[in-house]
């Protein structure tokens, strides 16, 4: 297939587009507009193959997607493009509502005009917060943040195209990704990275909220999955095997980091923090697709990984990193 991936140069896109390149032979272009979350480095193992494009453009800019789709020649748009942090949506949401509402609308509309399938990609905070049982593809929209507000927009969007128009679009939902090239803004890189460099590890609040952790290789496989033998106008869950309370997350990190416990300190909580999230996947499961990756063993080779790798992250962390750490913690980093 010749696909054009918008959003391929952050975390989980790039993750995607190493597997179809490597795992099934697709030609793949990357749309992206390099915000401080995608990085070019993300893909360079793969930067050297003939069937592999970078473009840079943001996903708002008609011109820029009508360019990649002649450019790619796509048969296929699957969209990661999206602003993902919830705390950087409670502090500033401009982006968000940009990125989400217009830059998924001209997405679709160029899409529309060249008669291609469309892949969403989406999250389970959609949803909002469940404490008990599991959400499913029926479970009504109550999104808490602008961050899930806005994607949650975004999905209705999308369906409506399909309502409208006839447009073969699918949805994919997932939970909790973790893994290799993760911006350290989120839960685990960012602990990972305190442990190993004796920075305090803020817990928000008790700790006690839990998460349903999904590797993003399998995050990544549910697309494709969903892409390949997805029914047009359908959403698929793809929720991870494992759930877990922050607690015992940031527990587990510090004995792989080989750090202590008295790192761990509770901070103010975030506004409106979802206390769980958790998915059924039954669904895209019946179409063939499982996660391989266990909550353990992932985090530990994530773990390593991290370790590992100081040339990814180091330039990340002694950049703008640093100031908006500041800003949302309210004190630097060590080093
Ligand atoms: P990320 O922040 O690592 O990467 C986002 C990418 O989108 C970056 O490369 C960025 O430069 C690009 N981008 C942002 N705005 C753009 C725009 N206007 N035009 C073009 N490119 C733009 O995010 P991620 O964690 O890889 O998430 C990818 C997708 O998966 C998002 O849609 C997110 O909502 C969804 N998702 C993420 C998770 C998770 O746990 N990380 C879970 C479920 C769903
Ligand atoms: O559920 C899918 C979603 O998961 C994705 O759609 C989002 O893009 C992604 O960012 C993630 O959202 P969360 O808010 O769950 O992830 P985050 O890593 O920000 O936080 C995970 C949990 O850890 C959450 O309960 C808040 C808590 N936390 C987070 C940070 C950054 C802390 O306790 N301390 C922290 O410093």
């Amino acid at each position: 297939m010749k696909l054009l991936v918008c959003g391929g140069a952050g975390f989980i896109g790039s993750t995607f587009a190493r597997q179809r390149l490597q795992e099934h032979g697709d030609e793949v272009t990357v749309l992206d507009k390099l915000t401080y979350a995608g990085r070019e480095e993300n893909l360079r193992d793969v930067a050297g193959d003939a069937r592999f494009r970078f473009l840079r453009g943001a996903i708002e800019d008609r011109e820029a997607v009508q360019a990649a789709i002649t450019a790619s020649a796509a048969e296929a748009i699957v969209n990661f493009a999206a602003e993902t942090h919830v705390d950087r949506s409670i502090a500033e949401p401009d982006a968000f509502v940009r990125t989400h509402a217009l830059g998924t609308y001209v997405l679709l509309d160029c899409a529309r005009a060249a008669g291609l399938r469309y892949v969403q990609v989406s999250t389970d905070e959609v949803y909002g917060s469940i404490e008990q049982g599991t959400f499913t593809e029926q479970s009504p929209l109550r999104p808490s943040s602008p961050y899930s507000a806005t994607k949650a927009g975004a999905d209705l969007l999308v369906q409506s195209y399909f309502h409208t128009y006839g447009m073969p679009v699918v949805i994919c939902r997932g939970s909790n990704n973790y893994g290799p090239y993760q911006y350290p803004e989120k839960l685990i890189p960012l602990m990972i990275l305190n442990a190993i460099h004796g920075d305090p590890l803020p817990v928000y609040g008790d700790g006690m909220q839990v998460r349903n952790w999904i590797h993003a290789s399998d995050f990544a496989a549910a697309i494709g999955h969903v892409l390949e033998h997805g029914e047009a106008g359908e959403v698929y869950n793809a929720g991870g095997p494992d759930e877990e309370a922050n607690i015992v997350v940031v527990r587990r990190i510090i004995e792989l980091a080989g750090a202590s416990a008295s790192l761990i300190e509770h901070v103010r909580d975030r506004p409106g923090h979802d206390l769980r999230y958790s998915l059924s996947s039954a669904k895209v499961r019946a179409l063939g697709w499982s996660p391989r990756v266990r909550f353990s063993d992932g985090l530990e080779q994530t773990v390593a990984w991290y370790r590992e790798n100081p040339s990814w992250w180091e330039p990340i962390r002694s950049g703008d990193y640093r100031a908006y750490y500041e800003r949302q913690y309210g004190r630097s980093l060590h080093s």
